[in-house]
């Protein structure tokens, strides 16, 4: 099929190389220069394990273009999957819809009335009736719009692309819907997945109700580290003994330093807004304290670090990791680099280390010291800090570095105790006791 995706982020990128993937004819719309220009040469503007060979694979087998705005290829398009971003507002709660809005504003003159627009962006609920209307004014015809969530996770993206757990639909136009299953039937013939057909709103909602699930559960083991930390209980333990029980599950049971990224802070806070403004913000008021138990995490660590050094000013503190998980480049709302910052600002000498992210943060973060070489952020170091669980880290020999001062805070729970301090380190966990 011809399809448009609109907006490379990190979500048009992956999706329109999977539709690519899938041998789907795509038309990549990205108005940034830079991000446009490095995709058409096969080089992926960010760090994600498989895509970027996908990416040079699909451009080889001619399946993908780029451009900077619609032209009469578009108009030849069956589908259009709106894939711009909804960034939370500044100063504010509440998701910024601007770039659906001027996306829809470029595609309505590609339209006619067979095109079915899929807007596949996390948004409030109820903006998927407000671009309608919006995009009818446009063309002068009723639009076939539909909701289509994505819940790719950053690491794992394109896996989770090409075989997500659910497919969810969100429309009552049945072309629409019948396209829309023609676009993923190579999936869903080869994995058999679920399809799940819902009204617009739900399938808005969707994503928000997911994402603020499962920020709920990891600040809900984050908030039984506080009481673990308090009565020398083992939150290791715990998660692991709650999530024996199959009503609760493992995943997302790991407690240490919290979440961060793209998505899960500013949905969870853009759920509280959206719920606010329909006037049921009470329903949601416990994502409020979901939001200030993640945040307490990362205070906990400055203390404890504090706690370790007695005045931070001047002294060589190591921080390993600044992405916001492994895997990824992303540093949005990471709270190993917000967890750096804040002991720079406290006046310590800040090293920091991350395996893909040392050159955004040699680039923006003038107040740490970002280095390529892991040992020269340890050494010297009085304090070591783990905030991001990359594999490389797990796996370094405690008795092997060069530090002045052994004392480590596993801000993720990942090392082994009893060969850290057989090493003559001092182990600092999260919530254990
Ligand atoms: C998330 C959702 O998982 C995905 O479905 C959605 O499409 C986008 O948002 P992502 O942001 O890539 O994906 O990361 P995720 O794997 O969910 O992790 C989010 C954060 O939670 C990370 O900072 C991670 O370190 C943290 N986390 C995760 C924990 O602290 N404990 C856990 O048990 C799990």
């Amino acid at each position: 099929m011809k399809i448009t995706v609109i907006g490379l982020g990190y979500l048009g990128a992956t999706h329109a190389v999977a539709m690519a993937k899938l041998g789907h004819e795509v038309i990549g719309i990205e108005p940034d220069d830079a991000k446009r220009e490095s995709l058409a040469k096969g080089e992926l503007p960010f760090y994600e394990p498989g895509l970027d060979k996908a990416l040079v694979e699909v451009i080889k087998q001619g399946n993908i273009d780029f451009k900077r705005s619609h032209d009469e290829g578009s108009k030849a398009a069956e589908l259009h999957f709106i894939c711009v971003g909804t960034p939370q507002k500044i100063g504010s709660n509440e998701a910024d819809t601007k770039y659906l809005f001027s996306a829809i504003e470029g595609l309505a003159p590609q339209l006619s009335e067979d095109s079915v627009v899929v807007g596949k962006s996390t948004v409030p609920v109820g903006t998927a009736a407000d671009l309608t209307a919006y995009l009818a004014n446009l063309t002068g015809f009723e639009p076939k719009l539909a909701w289509n969530p994505e819940f790719l996770r950053e690491g794992t993206a394109l896996e989770d692309s090409l075989n997500p757990d659910r497919i969810v639909i969100g429309t009552e136009d049945d072309f629409a819907e019948q396209k829309i299953r023609e676009v993923y039937k190579p999936i869903t013939d080869q994995y058999n997945t679920p399809i799940l057909i819902t009204d617009i709103p739900t399938s808005e909602l969707v994503k928000a109700a997911a994402n603020s699930f499962l920020a709920t559960k990891i600040s809900f083991i984050n908030a039984m580290a506080e009481i673990a930390e308090v009565s020398g209980a083992d939150t290791v333990k715990l998660a692991e003994a709650i999530g024996m029980d199959e009503r609760i599950g493992k995943q997302f049971l790991r407690n240490g330093i919290g979440f961060g990224g793209g998505c899960l802070p500013k949905d969870i806070r853009g759920l509280i807004a959206r719920a606010e403004q329909l006037g049921v913000g009470q329903a949601v008021g416990f994502l409020t304290e979901v939001d200030e138990i993640n945040l307490r995490r990362r205070s906990r660590v400055t203390e404890l670090a504090v706690n370790e050094l007695d005045d931070p000013k001047g002294k060589k503190i190591a921080v390993l990791g600044a992405a916001f998980k492994p895997d990824s480049d992303d540093l949005r709302d990471s709270p190993a680099l917000s967890i750096a910052l804040e002991l720079a600002n406290k006046e310590a000498q800040v090293f920091i280390h991350d395996p893909e992210a040392y050159e955004q943060l040699s680039k923006n973060q003038p107040t740490l010291h970002a280095r390529e070489d892991i040992s020269e952020v340890l050494k010297d170091a009085e304090l070591v800090i783990l905030g991001t669980e990359w594999k490389q880290y797990k796996a370094l020999d405690p008795a092997k570095l060069s530090v002045k001062n052994k004392t480590m805070i596993d801000g993720r729970n990942v090392l082994n105790r009893e060969a850290w301090e057989k090493a003559g380190w001092k182990l600092i966990s999260l919530g254990r006791g």
